[in-house]
């Protein structure tokens, strides 16, 4: 029993050793490393603005239709999307790169989505790709989703995006503020 105890122990104080001796290359904190604030565009295709709509409804539950999304809030709606994002509010400015992705209503009785999507950078500030991933109830001011890894710039990078509709216009264009706040940095 007493050799039993002391080979285990023995096998933890070892994988203390290792841990310890492992280069701990990047930053993990309980204050971000890195905070961003973006805006994304969303133009809905409606039937009649194929020239400026940035996203699609490729999915629609059997009562409803691809051109308008449907009843009960939306359930059911597939909605893909290549939007541009901007480092202020005005859809007209320069993007600094694309929000390429999807959302998926997902609940009858309230309009809730989830979200699933990447912001691919190209732009002399930023290279590279942040990924995200996460319930989105819209009717809440503000909605927490998952910073769930990056690649470039961006690499290994994890932490939480705070959304906020910045603004809504006729059921078709909307716009979200996104503040990013990242929890490991390498
Ligand atoms: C998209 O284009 C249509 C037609 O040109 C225009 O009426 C509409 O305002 C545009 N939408 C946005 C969000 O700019
Ligand atoms: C899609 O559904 C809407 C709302 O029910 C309806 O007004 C519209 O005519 C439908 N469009 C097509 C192409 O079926
Ligand atoms: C990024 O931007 C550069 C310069 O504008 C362009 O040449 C290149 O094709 C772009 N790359 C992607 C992946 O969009
Ligand atoms: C949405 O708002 C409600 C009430 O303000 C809050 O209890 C809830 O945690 C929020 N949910 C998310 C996902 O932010």
């Amino acid at each position: 029993m007493a050799v039993k105890i002391s080979i285990s122990a023995l096998f933890f104080f070892c994988l203390l050793l290792r841990s310890s001796a492992t280069p701990r290359r990047h930053i993990r904190a309980h204050h971000p490393c890195k905070k961003m604030v973006f805006y994304f565009h969303d133009i809905i295709y409606n039937g009649k603005n194929s020239k400026n709509a940035t996203a699609a409804i490729v999915g629609a539950p059997a009562w409803g239709n691809k051109t308008i999304l449907a009843t009960q809030n939306h359930f059911g709606n597939l909605v893909v999307f290549d939007d541009p994002i901007t480092l202020d509010n005005n859809l007209h400015s320069t993007p600094v790169g694309r929000a390429q992705g999807f959302y998926i209503y997902d609940k009858k009785d309230v309009f809730t989505a989830w979200l699933g999507f990447s912001f691919v950078f190209n732009s002399t500030e930023h290279k590279g790709s942040i990924n995200f991933a996460g319930a989105d109830p819209l009717m809440n001011k503000t909605r927490d989703i998952s910073v769930t890894g990056g690649t470039g710039d961006f690499f290994m990078a994890r932490g939480v995006a705070t959304l906020m509709t910045d603004s809504f216009e006729g059921e078709v264009y909307f716009r979200l503020r996104v503040d990013i706040k990242l929890y490991e940095c390498w």
